[in-house]
Parts: C-alpha cells; structure tokens; sequence
C-alpha cells in the first residue's frame, strides 16, 4: 500500500509522462509472455522464428506462426491495466505509451499516445517495395500462407522488429525524446530483457523521472526502480490510476 501511495505521488505530481509495455500487460488477457514459463508460442521460441534468417530458409513456417498468433491477439481483449493506461493518457500535459507488444490490444482499448516500437501484429510489409499495408489488404496466393504485395506482387513479412534487426527511423528518438522530458516513467510487464526498452525506461530515470516498476516478479528494471509495485498489471495499472485521483483530489498535484 505504500509503494502504490508513492508511486500514485509520483505521478499525481508529474506532467510529462512516460509509460512502457511489455508482454506481461498482455498476460491476462490469455496472450502467453515470451520468456519463463509458458513462454512458448505452438512450440517456438520467438527467437526461433522471429528473425530474418527463418523467413529466408522457410517463409511458409513463418507466416503459419504469425497467422497463429495473430489469431490468439484477435480473440483477445483488453484487459483493465489497458483500459487504466487510456485513462492515463489524458491526465498529463505530455504522455507516451512506448509499447514492445505486437498484439494491437493498446490501440483497441483506446490509446492514441502510442508507438508500437516492434511493430503490429495485423500489419505486412512489402520485402521488395517497402509498402506497409493491413495485412487483410495483402493479397492471398491460394495454397500458400506468404501474401503478396497489392502493388508489386513482392512476398510480404509481417511488419515485426526480428531479432537481430535495427529498430525503424526515428521510433527510439520519439521515445527517447519523451524518456529526457518524463517526470515520471511506469513500466508495466517487461522482462527488461530487451536492452533498448530497458535503457529508455533508466534514461528517464537519469534525467530525473521517478521510475515505477509493476511486475509480479523483479527484473533489474524493478531492482533500480524509485517504485516496485510487485503483483499483476490488471489489478495493480488501475490501483495506481485510482490512487492518483485520489492524491490530485487531495490537492497535491502540482501541474
Ligand atoms: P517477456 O516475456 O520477456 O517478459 C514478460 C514479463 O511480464 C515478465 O517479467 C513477467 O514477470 C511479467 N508478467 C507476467 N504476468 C504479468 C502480469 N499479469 N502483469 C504484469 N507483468 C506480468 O516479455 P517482454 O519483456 O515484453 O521482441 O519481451 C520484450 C521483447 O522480447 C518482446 O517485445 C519481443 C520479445 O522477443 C520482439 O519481438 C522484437
């Protein structure tokens, strides 16, 4: 109760806010995390698949997966960690949702003050043109499961960041851009494991942002974190929006 009194504080009092997603966000609404256990996507590791040397050497196995997964995230919905991060958005003179998921379920619950910085689940990408497209636009080859472009007829990707791949121009400069203005940064149900999320989230803390951890089990953002809010992100996201209603009811938010 403590933790989440400061950690309500802490935001009750920022202006600038940055808040950063990982798979663990997801987790209750039925989409498996990537790492520990239950990590496992039809037998795969994301490592696995998610990389361009395995679309090169099978596109087929590849897209199989993803159409797979894509239909786990469209059964999905929301739950309310996502519901509390929309009515976070407008709560603050500045706000950035910076998330790693592909699951699209950020954008359905509502949030607009979003960058899917690993791309979206329901999106294709062109190999030989570049055309991002909805993937229900790509073209179908029947018998196969690899679409085509509708303007060049080039082989589609999902339009994913792999493994051993550079993130897209300017997507880290928008978070990191937020990350320096931040008074507050809430990461919410990642591993940290991934270095440039994990360094976003410990840049704002360096510019001065209070950092808020909310994961039911420590990682090393949670060991550097100003706040450890240690449980699930469905009760723990709306706890904390309702605490600092309560604290700016009081009066104690400053902006
Ligand atoms: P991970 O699977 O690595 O970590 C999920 C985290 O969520 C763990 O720390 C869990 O303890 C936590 N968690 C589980 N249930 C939770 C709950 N109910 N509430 C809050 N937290 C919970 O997923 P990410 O950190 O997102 O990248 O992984 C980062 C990236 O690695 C992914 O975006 C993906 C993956 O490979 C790419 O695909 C490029």
């Amino acid at each position: 109760m403590e933790a989440l009194q400061r950690a309500a504080q802490a935001l009750a009092s920022a202006r600038n806010v940055l808040a950063i997603t990982g798979a663990g966000i997801s987790a209750e609404s039925g989409i498996p995390t990537f790492r520990g256990a239950g990590g496992l996507w039809e037998g795969f590791r994301a490592e696995e698949l998610a990389t361009p040397e395995a679309f090169g050497r099978d596109p087929e196995l590849v897209w199989r997966w993803y159409r797979w997964r894509r239909d786990i995230c469209s059964k999905a919905a929301p739950n309310p960690a996502h519901v509390a991060l929309v009515e976070l958005e407008s709560r603050f003179e500045e706000f950035l949702l910076a998330t790693q998921n592909v699951d699209g379920l950020h954008p359905r619950a509502g949030s607009r003050k979003l960058i899917e910085i690993h791309g979206n689940i329901d999106t294709a990408r062109c190999t030989k043109c570049s055309a991002i497209l909805p993937l229900d636009d790509a073209s179908e080859i029947p018998g196969s499961q690899v679409p085509s472009c509708p303007r060049c007829t080039g082989r589609m990707r999902p339009h994913i960041l792999w493994f051993g791949e550079t993130y897209w121009p300017g997507v880290l400069d928008k978070a990191f851009a937020a990350a320096s203005r931040a008074n507050a940064v809430l990461v919410i149900g990642t591993s940290a494991q991934v270095w440039p999320p994990a360094q976003i989230a410990l840049q704002a803390q360096k510019s001065g942002a209070t950092l808020i951890d909310v994961n039911p089990q420590p990682t090393e953002i949670s060991a550097a974190a100003d706040v450890f809010l240690q449980g699930k992100a469905g009760d723990l996201v709306p706890a904390l929006l309702h605490a600092c209603d309560r604290v700016c009811g009081e009066g104690i938010r400053t902006s």
